[in-house]
């Protein structure tokens, strides 16, 4: 059989969807048939987008949840269940950068935050959404990690190391879910052109170095990282569990 890229009837949420590189995954998650939740902390901005996915013949809908607050999380998972009953597909993608400087000098206020949005909100998501996919028929878990988590970015230490936290992350629960028919892999994209990148982007200084590192000689744009978590949340993976994809134009080649 071919393999099958459709996602029709399947219930995807996506958070960190209001822009950047969840917009581009909620977009084509939509576009291959899926109903997608579109969050992050601003609820009108989210159903800006669901509105636009649905006007464009998709399924949409927006639910706000600020990834760094537990009763937010465990609020978000049960207004799924209590609407769709079922949840397929989870994109843990919102993430957080709030510190940019020396490792040494980070503030415990900075490396909390960092904390608990990158580990603590992919963690308890990963916990709730797998439960909720195993009351079906199981399901597919894109955790977006990062290159730093292999390489650290300079600077942007406490940063790099809850990337790092969540390929080993994935890996655990990869093996922990995989008899509860879900299947969890990680994301790890390169230096993308988003609101989040864009001091590392838009500055010729910091953008030289890192463009020397990249084999394809430029930066990504959003859907570059659309196709791969795609691919990960479809039935075409249905055998690739546990896997670090890197998408990152050759810099982690180098
Ligand atoms: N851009 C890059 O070069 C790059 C490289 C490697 C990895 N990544 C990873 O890719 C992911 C997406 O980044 P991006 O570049 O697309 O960033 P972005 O354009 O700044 O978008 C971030 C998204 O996350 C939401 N968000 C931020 N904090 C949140 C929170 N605490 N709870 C819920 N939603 C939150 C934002 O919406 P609201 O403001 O409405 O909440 C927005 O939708 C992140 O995990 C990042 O670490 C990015």
């Amino acid at each position: 059989m071919e393999p099958s890229f459709k996602l029709d009837g399947k219930i995807a949420l996506v958070t960190g969807a209001s822009r950047g590189i969840g917009e581009a995954i909620a977009r084509t998650l939509a576009a291959y048939g899926a109903h997608v939740i579109v969050s992050s902390r601003k609820q009108d901005a989210c159903e800006t987008i669901a509105a636009d996915i649905r006007n464009n013949g998709g399924k949409a809908e927006a639910i706000a949840c600020h990834v760094g607050e537990m009763a937010q999380i465990e609020a978000v998972f049960a207004a799924i269940e209590a609407r769709h009953g079922r949840l397929d597909i989870l994109v843990n993608n919102a993430a957080t950068n709030p510190y940019f400087g020396h490792i040494v000098d980070t503030d415990l206020g900075a490396f909390q935050k960092t904390v608990d949005v990158n580990i603590r909100g992919y963690f308890f998501s990963c916990s709730l959404g797998a439960k909720l996919m195993a009351k079906n028929s199981g399901g597919s878990i894109i955790n977006v990690a990062s290159i730093n988590a292999v390489v650290p970015g300079a600077k942007q230490g406490i940063y790099s190391i809850t990337k790092g936290a969540i390929v080993t992350m994935t890996k655990a629960f990869a093996n922990e879910c995989a008899p509860m028919g879900v299947r969890v892999n990680a994301l790890l994209p390169g230096l993308t052109d988003t609101k989040f990148a864009a001091a590392l982007v838009h500055d010729e200084e910091m953008r030289k170095p890192m463009l020397s590192r990249i084999a394809l000689d430029r930066v990504a744009q959003p859907n570059e990282m659309a196709g791969a978590v795609l691919y990960l949340a479809s039935d075409a993976a249905s055998y690739t569990t546990g896997v670090c994809l890197n998408v990152d134009g050759g810099f982690l080649a180098g």
